[in-house]
């Protein structure tokens, strides 16, 4: 069992644990993820590490309540337990002095990113990070992200809080220079801003979220398509190169189980959720 040793709300069913795990805290690195099972017959749900203490052998995640198990996950309490934390499993990120180093975040994804905006600081790069999201209240950690990096830009898709949209990106590559871009967040934003970048050559590194089982590349169903090659998520990456993704085939595929979780998350709803009444706030 993984006690959770402090819970947080980030955002609107955003979700930061912190959880006792020593033997994961120990080996834990940017860009690595968990497989989280939660109660007896759970699913495993694969959520991105956000941050580890060696010291006090915890290692924390953000989820974004969307379904079943995320829902059931967000019910429990600062000192319950979750069944299974598995970990750290995938490829740590790429950190070393690369020089200017662009880092995008968007909604649930920034609190990973932010680990990756601490370990590519404390490497000596120079960090400019952009936090968006589709509204402010999703735009979260920000005096985080602030005190980490050198230069903060926020974005929203409605332009409610910072720049609308990504126009602006476009904009500051015509002047600034920069020596890696990474991006973590919804597909779409990993596509854009790969988009964007390919023009100035920037390498841009995506981390890649196709629906896992076992994460361990046993089953095959994480595969995605990089430079024309069937790779797998979990353990050739979850972190590859945006500039030859296929993100589109990843779009696909993340939609292949959605009547199925959708009345998954209906089912569970109807038969009183985890009946602690909070996920349905
Ligand atoms: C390597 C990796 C790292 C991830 N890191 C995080 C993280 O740090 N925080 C976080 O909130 N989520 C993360 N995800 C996505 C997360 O695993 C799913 O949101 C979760 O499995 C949903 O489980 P559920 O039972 O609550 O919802 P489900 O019923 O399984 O799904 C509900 C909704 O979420 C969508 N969904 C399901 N699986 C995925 C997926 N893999 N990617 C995107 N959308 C999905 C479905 O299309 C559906 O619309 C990660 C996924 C991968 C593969
Ligand atoms: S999740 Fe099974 S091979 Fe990647």
């Amino acid at each position: 069992m993984y006690k959770i040793v402090t819970k947080t709300q980030l955002a609107p069913k955003i979700m930061l644990f912190e959880v006792e795990a020593p033997d994961i805290a120990a080996k834990a690195q940017a860009g690595q993820f968990l497989i989280v099972i939660h109660g007896k017959a759970g699913e495993r749900i694969p959520l991105t590490i956000c941050g580890y203490d060696r010291t006090k052998g915890t290692v924390s995640f953000a989820f974004h309540e969307v379904g079943k198990t995320t829902k059931g996950l967000s019910c429990l309490d600062q000192g319950e337990s979750i069944d299974n934390v598995t970990g750290p499993l995938g490829n740590p990120s790429e950190v070393k002095n690369f020089g200017k180093v662009l880092c995008v975040g968007g909604s649930v994804m920034i609190a990973p990113l932010l680990l990756q905006v601490k370990a590519m600081k404390e490497a000596g790069n120079n960090v400019t990070t952009i936090l968006g999201a589709r509204t402010p209240e999703f735009v979260m950690m920000q005096q985080e992200a602030k005190d980490m990096s050198d230069k903060l830009y926020l974005a929203t898709d409605d332009g409610t809080l910072g720049y609308q949209g990504l126009d602006f990106l476009t904009d500051m590559l015509k002047k600034e220079k920069f020596d890696r871009c990474v991006v973590m967040g919804p597909v779409i934003l990993m596509k854009d801003v790969s988009e964007i970048t390919k023009p100035y050559c920037i390498p841009t590194i995506v981390t890649l979220t196709p629906i896992m089982i076992d994460g361990m590349g046993m089953c095959g169903v994480c595969r995605v398509t990089v430079d024309g090659k069937m790779l797998f998520g979990c353990v050739d990456g979850p972190e590859f190169d945006g500039h030859k993704t296929d993100f589109d085939e990843l779009i696909i595929r993340q939609r292949t189980m959605l009547p199925e979780e959708r009345l998954s998350s209906l089912l569970w709803e109807m038969n009183g959720g985890c009946k602690c009444g909070r996920s349905k706030a």
